[in-house]
């Protein structure tokens, strides 16, 4: 199998989610780490001795083995390192939010358009499975007409270790920015991309951290249909505690989270050293990310999703999709679903080494990813604005999609 030589910059949480991932793909060689904190490369380079360690995101470019970066960097740096790798011909994936304004984003389009590299706006929830045959079976038409869509999440956002950047809006900190493009992605993807215009509101009320912690938002498709996202970011209650297999599936128990919260009370808590433990060769690592790598679906970070059509409500199960129609309630699970989150996790990595390797369309292109930022600004614009805000950014899910993809009644 024709191998693609992959290299990260940004060994940091996101990247050690996504590592297992690589790892576990025939198709993906991880040929170089790069990061700035010394003891993270240590760390990638004795778990990955064959690979090439990095202490600037320049150098790992100009590194002629590597064909693709995976951007987990700090949001801030995500246009400059996008454009770097694409100047150095590098294809790209790069996290969520793609950038934290829309000349970023749009230059990286232009870079990745001037030098002929894929560049794929990454990391979402909108990739899980029973998202996907969600959307598969509003398109199908076979339950009617889309009518509305609402997604609530209730997360510990809030309470799980943060960089200082994480808390600072400037440098796209905060749950807008940070959680922003799971629930608009998804939300795009079900209506069909097209979003018109949104009215929202963010929300700060937790004195340790000054950055917004919630919001709610209503948006308008461009054909009428409405939508409305909500997340909770503050871990009081806990969308996995929704689903009977849910309570154990939290980053943190209740415990934990009652502990989280008097010592950042206390002002005793050492973030850098939490945050550090479950980056690359952390003590908490294998619990987080590679150790009991769930399958389950559960409400977490994107939350539960329900789509509203003439003659059904869609939304996800724990392997699949609850169709909720004129049949009664019916529970489809759809293929891939019971696969370890590990295995689920690979799909950008599909996505690129498909479009690289195969000449397959890009579904997740720099202009997916920049109408999903575009929305995720709105957010915080029209909070500030207290009004409505217009988009002009929007691009629709391309024809033939994740054809692929089985779906109840195929
Ligand atoms: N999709 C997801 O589910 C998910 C989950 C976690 C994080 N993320 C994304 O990953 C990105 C990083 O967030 P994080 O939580 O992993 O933070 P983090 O601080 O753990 O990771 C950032 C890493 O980049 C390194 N770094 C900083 N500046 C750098 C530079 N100039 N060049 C190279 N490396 C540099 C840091 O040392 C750190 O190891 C963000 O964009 C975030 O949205 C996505």
């Amino acid at each position: 199998m024709r191998k693609l030589a992959i290299g990260m910059i940004g060994i940091g949480v996101g990247g050690a989610e996504i590592l297992p991932a690589m790892e576990s793909m025939d198709g993906i060689d991880l040929v170089a780490g790069a990061d700035i904190v010394p003891t993270t490369l240590e760390r990638f380079a004795a778990r990955y001795p064959e690979a090439k360690t990095y202490l600037s995101a320049k150098d790992l470019c100009e590194d002629k083995n590597v064909e693709a970066v995976w951007i987990s960097s700090p949001n801030r740096f995500h246009a400059e390192h996008a454009i770097m790798a694409a100047e150095h011909g590098k294809h790209i994936v790069v996290e969520k939010p793609m950038a934290t304004n829309l000349a970023d984003a749009m230059r990286m389009v232009e870079a990745a358009e001037k030098y002929g590299v894929k560049l794929l706006a990454g990391h979402t929830r909108a990739f899980t499975i029973p998202v996907r045959a969600m959307r598969k079976l509003i398109a199908s038409g076979r339950h009617g007409q889309l009518r509305a869509l609402n997604i609530w999440a209730y997360s510990d956002w809030m309470l799980r270790p943060r960089t200082p950047d994480e808390l600072d809006i400037a440098q796209g900190g905060g749950v807008p920015f940070r959680q922003g493009p799971h629930q608009v992605d998804t939300v795009r993807l079900l209506g069909g991309g097209l979003l018109r215009s949104i009215r929202a509101q963010t929300g700060q009320w937790m004195k340790e951290r000054a950055i917004p912690g919630y919001y709610s938002a209503f948006m308008e498709f461009e054909n009428g249909t409405p939508a409305t996202i909500v997340h909770n970011g503050y871990g009081y209650f806990i969308g996995a505690e929704l689903v009977p297999w849910g309570e154990d599936k939290a980053v943190y128990t209740t415990q934990e989270r009652l502990a989280i919260r008097a010592a950042m009370r206390a002002g005793v808590r050492d973030e850098a050293a939490e945050k550090q433990a479950i980056r690359i060769g952390g003590a908490r690592e294998e619990d987080y990310f590679r150790g009991g790598a769930r399958s389950s679906w559960v409400p977490e970070d994107m939350g539960l999703a329900i789509a509203s059509l003439d003659r059904a409500d869609i939304r996800q199960s724990r392997y699949g999709v609850y169709v909720h129609g004129d049949a009664g309630k019916q529970d489809f699970e759809i293929p891939g679903a019971r696969e370890t989150a590990i295995v689920q996790r690979r799909a950008e990595l599909e996505e690129l080494y498909a479009s690289v390797i195969s000449g397959q369309t890009l579904w997740h292109d720099g202009r997916w990813g920049m109408a999903t930022l575009e929305a995720c600004l709105a957010i915080m614009q029209s909070a500030r604005e207290r009004r409505e805000i217009m988009l002009h950014h929007q691009v629709s899910v391309a024809e033939g999609y994740d054809a692929g993809l089985a779906i109840p009644g195929d």
